[in-house]
């Protein structure tokens, strides 16, 4: 018989209508925000796997060679049986470098872009037959729960690509202290870092040369126009993304080329001749300044693997 995905929707409708809350909240500040999460929608996801694949955004394939080069050591710390609970699971690329040698009982993927997460768990229950495959829509920015079905004995929950990166450090502390509702004391999370180092090899990463960050970055507009009711013309915006110093953190802003006017779900906001718009901060760490951060948020650091050139790191961490 065919291997099957199970699906649970854990975004209800209040959740939406605190989606538009969160947007115009954010809309309504000054400096004017969006939190990143507005970038996934269908074409967002399939842009950012785009991001992954160019030259300048090292991240993926450095965490990539990372998981591939020690998966047998990560196997051996995290032991089998487990629920692997993937969070961001996008198009669950990286977990396939860890199934085979971890072999656990099921797998939950948990992404906020439905469609794309039900297409790409399908992908992984056809691939791996002997794995039981869930999926659960859900804005893993909120409280989280395992659903009842799943089976296996512990879970290990795996957050790759540097996506707490996108928190700020007091919201990374709080989002893993969460956590603590789905992984009990003692067992482990694998989290995906990205490090400190040079400013160009960072500024390159967000503003690759074909124009694909660009790209994703604008298409939030193009989203705000199709779901939030929203006029806007995307291309009165440019992207910018630069590497803050001081605050160790890419910025991604979406810069009015005019004065205007936009409307969003009815309310009217203004813009002046340059004035931007904030969609993102990609926090970069040392790993001392990680680990503590992972201990103020609950966790013990227990293991630790980098590439060569100390571009991104992986952490195993145990619920304390
Ligand atoms: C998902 N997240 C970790 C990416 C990052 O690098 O912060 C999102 C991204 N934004 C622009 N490029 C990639």
């Amino acid at each position: 018989m065919e291997n099957c995905v199970t699906v649970h929707d854990q975004q209800t409708t209040s959740q939406s209508a605190s989606l538009q809350e969160e947007l115009l909240a954010g809309l309504r500040a000054t400096p004017k925000t969006i939190p990143p999460k507005f970038f996934y929608d269908w074409k967002g996801s399939e842009l950012f796997n785009l991001i992954c694949e160019q030259p300048e955004y090292y991240p993926t394939r450095t965490e990539e060679a990372i998981l591939h080069g020690f998966s047998k050591d990560i196997a051996r710390l995290i032991g089998d049986d487990g629920i692997l609970i993937e969070l961001g699971s996008g198009a669950s690329r990286k977990i396939r470098l860890l199934l085979e040698a971890m072999r656990p009982v099921s797998y939950l993927g948990i992404d906020i872009s439905r469609d794309f997460l039900i297409e790409s768990t399908q992908r992984l229950a056809a691939d791996y037959p002997w794995l039981e495959v869930h999926a659960a829509c859900a804005d893993f920015s909120q409280p989280l729960q395992i659903p009842g079905a799943v089976r296996g004995k512990r879970p290990v929950a795996f957050f790759p690509g540097s996506s707490i990166g996108n928190f700020s450090p007091l919201d990374a502390e709080g989002f893993l202290n969460e956590l603590g509702s789905l992984l009990p004391p003692g067992s482990g999370l694998l989290i995906g870092v990205d490090l400190i180092k040079d400013e160009a090899i960072l500024n390159a990463a967000y503003n690759d040369a074909k124009g694909v960050t660009a790209a994703f970055n604008l298409n939030l507009l193009n989203r705000l126009c199709k779901e939030f009711d929203a006029v806007v013309d995307p291309d009165s915006f440019s992207h910018r993304a630069f590497y803050n110093v001081e605050q160790s953190r890419i910025e991604m802003h979406l810069v009015s080329k005019v004065s205007q006017s936009i409307t969003v779900s009815g309310e009217s906001f203004d813009f002046e001749e340059g004035e931007t718009l904030h969609t993102e901060n990609s926090y970069k760490y040392s790993v001392d300044g990680f680990q503590a951060l992972a201990l103020r948020g609950g966790f013990h650091p227990r293991a630790l693997w980098t590439d060569p050139e100390n571009l991104f790191s992986i952490h195993y961490l145990e619920r304390v």
